[in-house]
């Protein structure tokens, strides 16, 4: 309150000099109504003593106790004169006491200041009858100088009103100004328990509390708690909880109104918290239309809780109310965001978010994973900077889902890191509350492995399905036809076939052998395998299979290219099978190629599968020979199925059933006509 008295009491007081000098007037003093207190309060003199001039400003003049000529004619509209003031029938002890303050009076006349139909003071002055001799003729106030003081006075007014509304509201705007910096500098506070140390702080610099609390209301327990205390001695308890159906609190609470107590001292109860003398002020704090918190204030001098500043207090809740809601209303959007992130971020399939312009919002790590990217680098960015080649399938069905504004579902191949992956992308329309298209939320999971156990499960059904057929034809089979090949052999000898028909009987016996050694492994390949497992260097089982394959691959002039990532590559399997499984792959692929042609065997440290920690082994046999076609790809693991004239068409299926006991995997990749990759991956 810096403004508050010094414009409008400077402003009296030279009004007053100008008085006392203009119309020759020894005296002069001007005061002023406080309406509230009923008061006459001095605001302004000239050339008073200082002994007087301290009686006059420290003793305000009441309507109820004091009964004096200041009083009477503040209360009339129109000017006072009195000749004498020592001496009349018309004066009361009042009035001779505060003549006898000033060491006697001479005649006073006082003049209403007015505004707007109504006094708002007085100005008074004093012309000494001592001065007589001096100033003869010059004693008595006459009408003409009263009428010229009137003129004055009512000139006079209207700058002393201004000056006083001005005094008025240069408070209020001191106060607002103030608000609106402590609103700016609890509006960044974020966190609750800071907010409420600042919001009672502030309060008290701002109404110059001497202490406070805050008290914090539960509708639910229709109790309040203390929450936090100021300018209290330090005995004071803290863990206080207090009814809040009990006055003053209630209507605090219930009804949200401010609640004053002037004096504490003089009041029937006592508040839980609060010193003993003096006043205190409650203010309701809502939030969300109910009354979260309780401000109270205290102060030994009860005035300072006037009008004005109750009201910018009651501004003052209204906008930490406000904060409050803020706060927790950041606080919930933050848990809300923080459980979408977490979702996001641990969701096993990625999530791309973009808007209605196709411009991404988020990705969450899962697509930073498959995509090999980062979200700080594409966010804001086109979908399309996240796919490239083969990917750019995935965008498509983004752009199809934003033109159609239909969700869609699509498997899109393709390779990365020399691994063939199979994702399904799954593309959803994202519409606003309104019902206005907003983006496009797309799912993208890896399938890969789900459908390589799904083909493996498939072809293991198969070969399961197939194998007791066959078991069941063979053991049929095995009894008559090892009757035919003792017959044969009976007959030869007893017949002593020689020339053309021991070649003819041979052919057959040996015809006979083939079917035996052909139900020998349906048989072998129908019962499950057990394993013998051992350690073993994978790299050497290569070597030996080569090796074992010599003639066939001078017959065909195959070059056969071995290159390993390390010279020994350890792990536990079954070494004879495993062994079996790259003499099966060799021999195809040294069957596929053309003469001449090269076979590359290579193997390498893996981390097993895309997402799998195990380490493993991958080894990888290629041929650059006739290629399968893709119709029989789905088919070449089948029992069985074979495109050469004397095959048998269970080498792969041997391969792959002994791949997957070991819980390994097999895969290929074949282009017709220009050659065939087959990966195998075992665990080490
Ligand atoms: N490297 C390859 N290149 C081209 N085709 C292949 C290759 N490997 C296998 N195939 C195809 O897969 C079929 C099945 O192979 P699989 O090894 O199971 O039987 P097979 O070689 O025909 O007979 P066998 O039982 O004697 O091995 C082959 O007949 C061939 O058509
Ligand atoms: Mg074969």
């Amino acid at each position: 309150m810096p403004l508050e008295g010094i414009t409008l009491d400077r402003l009296l007081s030279t009004i007053l000099n100008n008085v006392l000098n203009c119309f020759e007037y020894y005296r002069g003093v001007a005061y002023l109504w406080d309406k509230e207190k009923e008061n006459l309060v001095c605001h302004g003199t000239g050339g008073l003593s200082e002994e007087s001039e301290k009686i006059i400003r420290t003793k305000p003049l009441n309507v109820n106790r004091h009964d004096c000529i200041e009083i009477r004619a503040a209360q009339s509209s129109t000017y006072t004169y009195i000749e004498d003031p020592t001496n009349g029938p018309n004066l009361t002890k009042i009035d001779l006491k505060i003549s006898h303050q000033h060491g006697g009076r001479g005649s006073l006349l006082f003049v209403p200041l007015r505004s707007k139909g109504e006094t708002f003071g007085i100005l008074g002055v004093e012309r000494y009858p001592t001065q007589v001799e001096s100033y003869p003729g010059q004693f008595e106030i006459t009408e003409k100088n009263i009428r010229s003081l009137m003129l004055f006075v009512n000139h006079a007014s209207i700058a002393i009103e201004n000056a006083r509304l001005y005094a008025q509201n240069a408070r209020k705007i001191n106060y607002l100004v103030r608000l609106q910096e402590i609103y700016r500098e609890l509006n960044v506070i974020m966190d609750m328990d800071q907010l409420t140390e600042d919001i009672l702080d502030y309060a008290l610099s701002l109404s110059q509390a001497s202490s406070g609390a805050i008290w914090c209301c539960d509708p639910g327990t229709r109790r309040a708690h203390l929450r936090l205390l100021r300018g209290y001695p330090s005995s004071q308890r803290t863990d206080i909880r207090l009814s809040l159906d009990q006055h003053p609190f209630k209507e605090v609470c219930h009804e949200q109104r401010l609640a004053l107590i002037p004096e504490l001292t003089k009041c029937a109860y006592s508040l839980p918290v609060s010193p003993l003398k003096g006043s205190t002020i409650l203010i309701p704090i809502t939030y969300e239309d109910q009354t979260a918190a309780i401000l109270q204030l205290d102060h030994r001098d009860s005035s300072i809780f006037d009008e004005t500043a109750t009201e910018v207090l009651k501004i003052y809740a209204s906008q930490v109310g406000k904060l409050i809601e803020n706060v927790k209303l950041y606080k919930r959007l933050l848990s809300e965001r923080r459980f979408i992130d977490n979702v996001m971020n641990s969701a096993g399939v990625g999530i791309l978010i973009t808007d209605a312009k196709g411009k991404i919002l988020s990705i969450n790590p899962k697509i930073e994973e498959i995509f090999v990217t980062k979200s700080s680098e594409v966010i804001g960015k086109p979908a399309d900077v996240i796919f490239s080649g083969d990917q750019r399938a995935i965008f498509h069905i983004i752009r199809e889902t934003m033109r159609k504004k239909k969700d869609t579902e699509k498997e899109v191949n393709f390779v990365q890191k020399e691994d063939e992956l199979i994702l399904k992308v799954n593309s959803f329309v994202v519409f606003d509350g309104d019902k206005r298209f907003s983006g496009v939320a797309t799912l993208i999971q890896d399938v890969t492995e789900t459908k390589r156990l799904s083909e493996s499960l498939r072809r293991m059904e198969k070969m399961a399905a197939i194998g007791t057929m066959a078991a069941g034809v063979a053991h049929e089979l095995r009894n008559p036809l090892s009757g035919i090949f003792t017959t044969i052999q009976t007959l030869t000898k007893e017949l002593a076939c020689t020339g053309e028909q021991k070649l003819e009987m041979d052919a057959v016996l040996e015809e006979v052998d083939r079917m035996e050694t052909l139900i020998q492994e349906i048989l072998r390949f129908s019962k499950p395998l057990p394993l013998t497992i051992s350690k073993g260097d994978i790299n050497a089982v290569l070597k030996k299979c080569v090796a074992a394959l010599q003639d066939k691959i001078k017959a065909k002039r195959i070059r056969v290219l071995c290159e390993a990532q390390d010279e020994t590559a350890y792990l536990r399997a079954d070494m004879d099978k495993i062994h079996q499984v790259f003499l099966n792959l060799l021999v195809n692929a040294i069957e596929a190629s053309e003469e001449g042609g090269t076979v590359e065997i290579h193997s390498r440290s893996i981390p097993f599968s895309n997402n799998g920690r195990p380490k493993g082994i991958e080894i990888q046999v290629t041929d650059h020979g006739v290629g399968i076609p893709p119709d029989n790809l789905s088919k070449i693991f089948d029992p069985f199925f074979t495109t050469k004239n004397y095959g048998t068409g269970l080498g792969l299926t041997i391969c792959a059933k002994i791949i997957e006991e070991h819980n390994g995997e097999i895969i290929v990749k074949s282009e017709n006509g220009r050659g065939s990759v087959f990966t195998i991956r075992l665990r080490k």
